[in-house]
C-alpha cells in the first residue's frame, strides 16, 4: 500500500476547537466531573479505593502490549510523530476497505468531532436526539456558529429515525447519530439505522459516533462504515478511548470520504496534533483481540452486577449495549445521588439535562462495580 507523506489535512488535531477539548469550561458538566476527580486523586488516575466510574473508561487497560509499545515510543518521545501515524491510518483504512485519505486521526475522536461539527456549522446546523452524546458539536453553539437543534424527548430514550428524517429541513447541515448511544447505552438497530443513513445523507450529512461499537455484541453488523464505502455522505467516528482502555493516551478517528476529511481537515492541525506514545498504544491494540475479548467480558460481567443490584435494590435501568448503563432512580434527583455516592468513594455521573431521575455508571473493574453494588443500598436508604 502507498502513502503519500505529503497530504495536508489528512490528521485532524484540534485547531479551533482546542479551547472546547482542553480547557476546563465550567459550562460543561463533565469537565466538572473531572475537576473534582482531580482533587480526589494523584497525578494519574484515580486514587487507590476509589471507584471511578464516572467517564467510561476501560481500566482493564493499557493492554500489556499497549504498554509495551508506549515504552518503546516513548524512547523516541523527541521526535513529532509522523510515520506511526501514517502507519495506523493506514491499519485502520485497511481493515475498513477504504483507502487512507479516508480516515483522519485526532488526539481523541474529540478532536476530530468537535472540527467536524465546526465545519459542519459552515453550512448550517447540527440536528440530534433530545439526549446524545453532545459535548464536541457543542462547540459550535460556543463558538455562536451555529446551534444544535434537537427532536423532542422520546419516552422511551430510543432515537426516533422517522422523526429525526422529517425534522431535515435545509437549515441542517448535519445529523449526529451516536449509536450506541451515550447516556443511554441503547442501541438503535442497524437494519433501521442503515435505511435512514441512505435517506437521510440526501438531505444532510450523517455523523454516526461509534464510540462504543466495540462493546456491542456484534460490532461487524452494527457498524455504518459500509456506506462510507459505498459513497453516502456519511461519516463514522471510532475511537482508541473505550474497550482499548486508552482514554489517556487520546486516539481517535472518523472514516468518511476524502472530500469531507479535507474540507473537516480544514479546522484541525494535521499531525501536530499527535503524540508518539498514544499512537504506539493504538497500533499495538488495534488487533489485540485477546484483550478485547477479555474486556468485553469484564463489561458484560459488570453489566450484570449492576442490573441485579439495581434489581435487588426496586429500581430499573435501560437494556445496555455499552461499557455504562443508565439507570431509572424514581423519585430521586441523580446529582444528589451522585453526591451521596461520592462520599462512598464512588464516582458517577449527574444529571443530563433535564433527565433529573437518570443516573449513569460506568462499567470499571470489576471490585469497584461491587463498590457501586455494596454502596447502592446505603445510598438508596437515604432517600427514604
Ligand atoms: C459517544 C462518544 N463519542 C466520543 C467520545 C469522546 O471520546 P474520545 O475523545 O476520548 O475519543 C465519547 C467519550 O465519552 C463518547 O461517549
Amino acid at each position: 500500500m502507498t502513502v503519500d507523506f505529503n497530504r495536508r489535512g489528512f490528521l485532524v488535531g484540534a485547531a479551533s476547537v482546542a479551547a472546547a477539548t482542553t480547557v476546563l469550561s465550567p459550562s460543561m458538566s463533565w469537565a466538572k466531573d473531572a475537576a473534582k476527580v482531580t482533587r480526589l486523586t494523584p497525578l494519574y488516575g484515580p486514587a487507590p479505593g476509589v471507584a471511578k466510574l464516572n467517564a467510561n473508561e476501560n481500566p482493564y487497560g493499557p493492554s500489556k502490549k499497549a504498554l509495551a509499545a508506549i515504552q518503546e515510543a516513548s524512547l523516541s518521545g523527541s521526535y513529532y510523530a509522523s510515520e506511526s501515524a501514517m502507519a495506523l491510518r493506514a491499519m485502520i483504512a485497511e481493515r475498513n476497505g477504504v483507502d487512507p485519505e479516508f480516515v483522519a486521526i485526532s488526539s481523541g475522536s474529540s478532536g476530530v468531532l468537535a472540527a467536524t461539527a465546526i465545519n459542519a456549522a459552515q453550512t448550517g446546523n447540527i440536528l440530534g436526539p433530545d439526549l446524545f452524546w453532545d459535548t464536541t458539536s457543542m462547540a459550535v453553539e460556543h463558538q455562536e456558529i451555529g446551534k444544535i437543534v434537537r427532536l423532542p424527548k422520546d419516552a422511551g430514550l430510543e432515537i426516533d429515525l422517522d422523526a429525526m428524517y422529517d425534522a431535515i429541513d435545509d437549515s441542517i447541515s448535519m445529523v449526529q447519530v451516536v449509536n450506541p448511544n451515550n447516556p443511554t447505552g441503547l442501541l438503535t438497530d442497524p437494519v433501521a439505522l442503515k435505511a435512514f443513513c441512505i435517506k437521510a445523507s440526501k438531505k444532510a450529512t450523517v455523523l454516526v459516533d461509534e464510540a462504543y461499537n466495540e462493546v456491542t455484541d456484534a460490532p461487524e453488523s452494527n457498524t455504518m462504515v459500509s456506506l462510507v464505502r459505498d459513497g453516502h455522505d456519511v461519516i463514522v467516528a471510532r475511537t482508541f478511548s473505550k474497550i482499548y482502555g486508552l482514554a489517556g493516551m487520546r486516539i481517535g478517528y472518523i472514516i468518511a470520504a476524502p472530500q469531507t476529511i479535507e474540507s473537516i481537515g480544514k479546522y484541525g492541525i494535521g499531525s501536530y496534533g499527535l503524540n508518539q506514545a498514544g499512537l504506539a498504544a493504538a497500533i499495538a491494540s488495534y488487533e489485540d483481540d485477546e484483550f478485547m475479548n477479555a474486556s468485553r467480558a469484564k463489561i458484560r460481567e459488570g453489566r450484570e452486577m449492576v442490573y441485579s443490584a439495581l434489581k435487588e435494590n426496586g429500581l430499573t435501568a435501560l437494556p445496555s449495549q455499552t461499557n455504562f448503563i443508565f439507570a431509572d432512580l424514581g423519585s430521586i434527583n441523580a446529582q444528589t445521588f451522585r453526591e451521596a455516592m461520592e462520599k462512598e468513594n464512588v464516582l458517577i455521573r449527574g444529571i443530563y439535562r433535564d433527565y433529573t431521575n437518570w443516573s449513569r455508571v460506568s462499567m470499571g473493574r470489576l471490585e469497584h462495580v461491587q463498590m457501586y453494588v455494596d454502596a447502592l443500598p446505603k445510598v438508596l436508604s437515604q432517600f427514604s
